[in-house]
C-alpha cells in the first residue's frame, strides 16, 4: 500500500481502551508503513462519540504529518464510506448473567450491520481485521453480510497470541524475542487455541532441542506454555484488573502492517482468516493459521506436518469454530453469504 492519496482507516470502539492505545501510533505510521498518509474515520456508539470526539482533538494535537484528517462518527454507514482499512475493535463484552447465544446475538447486531456498511460503502480494496471478542465469529458475521467483498479480506486477531508465544519460548529457552521463529496459533482466539511449537526454531536450532537443553520437554509444552500462552488474556485480566490493551492494540498494528506490506522473507506470522479447506479446517471458517502475506494477500503456510497431538488440538480448537458458526447461523444472525 503506498499511495500519495490518503488511506481512510475506519476504527471501531475508537474512544474505548484499545481504540485509544491504536489510534495514535496508526497516526505515527505504525499500521501502514512510513510514508503513507492517511484519514482516520472514528466509529463510536453514540453515548461515546463526545469521547471520540475527545480523541480527534488529541490527535490534531500530535501534529502527526501523515494524518491527512480525522472523523467522528455514530453511523456505521457513514464511517465505512470509502474505508479501506477496518480496525474493528468495538464489540459488546459478556455481562453479569449473559449467556453464549446472548452475547453471540449483541455482537452480531454490531458486525452485521458493520458487514453491510463495509459491503455498501467501503473501497474497493476493503480489509479488515476484528478485534472484538468473540472475534473470529464476529469476523465471520461481518462477512456474512458483505457478500460483494472478498471473504478473505475479513480476519481476526490472533497476533496477540502469537506475540505471547513468542515471548514465552524465548522466556524459557533464554533466548532473544528476535531468535524465535516458526511459532504458529491455530484455532480460535479463546482458550481452546492451539499454541504450536512443532515448527518453531531459537537461533535456528529446532525449539524442542532448545527447550531440551533447559530440562524442558514435551510435558512442558502440553502443561504449561500452551495453557500459559492460551489462558494469557483471563491472567492479564486477573492480575490488571482489565483486559489487555496495549499489547492488543500492538498486534493489531502488526497483524494490518504485515498484512499490506508483506511478512519478512522466510518467516510467517498468525491470523485467523477465512479458511481455504486447507489442514481439514472447513471452508470459510475465520480460523488462526500461520500465514504469509505478499501484495496484500494472506496465504495459509501449505504442506506442514503435523502429529497427532497438533492434529487433535486444532481439531478440538476448530470444532469451538463450528459451534459458534452453528449458534450463530441457528440464530439467524447470518447474512446472505451465510
Ligand atoms: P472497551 O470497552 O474499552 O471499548 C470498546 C468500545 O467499543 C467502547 O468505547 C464502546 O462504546 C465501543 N462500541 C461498542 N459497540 C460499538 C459499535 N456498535 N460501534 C462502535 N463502537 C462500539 O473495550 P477494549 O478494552 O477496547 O476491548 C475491545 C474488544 O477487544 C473487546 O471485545 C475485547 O474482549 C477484545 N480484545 C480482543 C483481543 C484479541 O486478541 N482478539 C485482545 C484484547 C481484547
Ligand atoms: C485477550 O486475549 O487478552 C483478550 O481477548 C481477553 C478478553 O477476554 O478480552
Amino acid at each position: 500500500m503506498t499511495s500519495s492519496r490518503p488511506v481512510t482507516v475506519v476504527v471501531t470502539g475508537a474512544a474505548g481502551q484499545i481504540g485509544y492505545a491504536t489510534v495514535f501510533r496508526a497516526a505515527a505510521g505504525d499500521l501502514l508503513g512510513p510514508g503513507v498518509p492517511l484519514r482516520l474515520h472514528l466509529l463510536e456508539l453514540p453515548q461515546a462519540r463526545r469521547a471520540a470526539e475527545g480523541t480527534a482533538l488529541e490527535l490534531q494535537d500530535g501534529a502527526f504529518p501523515l494524518l491527512e484528517g480525522v472523523d467522528v462518527f455514530d453511523d456505521a454507514a457513514a464511517a465505512f464510506e470509502g474505508a479501506s482499512v477496518g480496525l474493528l475493535i468495538g464489540a459488546r463484552p459478556r455481562s453479569k448473567g449473559m449467556e453464549r447465544a446472548d452475547l453471540l446475538e449483541a455482537n452480531a447486531g454490531i458486525f452485521s450491520v458493520q458487514g453491510r456498511a463495509a459491503n455498501d460503502g467501503a473501497a474497493d480494496d476493503f480489509r479488515a481485521v476484528v478485534v472484538g471478542n468473540p472475534a473470529n465469529t464476529n469476523a465471520y458475521i461481518a462477512a456474512s453480510h458483505a457478500p460483494d467483498v472478498p471473504r478473505e479480506r475479513f480476519t481476526a486477531l490472533t497476533r496477540l497470541d502469537h506475540h505471547r508465544a513468542v515471548a514465552q519460548l524465548a522466556a524459557a529457552t533464554g533466548a532473544r524475542v528476535a531468535d524465535v521463529d516458526g511459532v504458529a496459533i491455530w484455532g480460535n482466539h479463546s482458550a481452546t487455541q492451539y499454541p504450536d511449537l512443532t515448527h518453531a526454531t531459537v537461533g535456528g536450532r529446532p525449539a524442542p532441542e532448545a527447550l531440551a537443553e533447559k530440562g524442558l520437554g514435551a510435558d512442558w509444552v502440553a502443561e504449561t506454555f500452551i495453557p500459559r500462552v492460551a489462558k494469557r488474556g483471563a491472567e492479564i485480566i486477573e492480575v490488571r484488573g482489565g483486559s489487555s490493551v496495549a499489547s492488543a492494540a500492538h498486534a493489531a498494528l502488526c497483524h494490518v502492517r504485515d498484512w499490506v506490506r508483506g511478512t519478512p522473507d522466510g518467516s510467517w506470522t498468525s491470523m485467523a482468516v477465512p479458511s481455504d479447506g486447507s489442514y481439514g479446517v472447513p471452508e470459510g471458517l475465520v480460523s488462526s493459521f500461520p500465514v504469509t502475506c505478499r501484495d496484500g494477500a494472506a496465504t495459509v503456510v501449505p504442506g506442514l506436518e503435523l502429529d497427532g497431538f497438533s492434529r487433535a488440538r486444532i481439531e478440538r480448537s476448530v470444532a469451538e469454530l463450528v459451534e459458534e458458526r452453528t449458534a450463530v447461523r441457528e440464530l439467524g444472525l447470518l447474512g446472505p453469504r451465510g
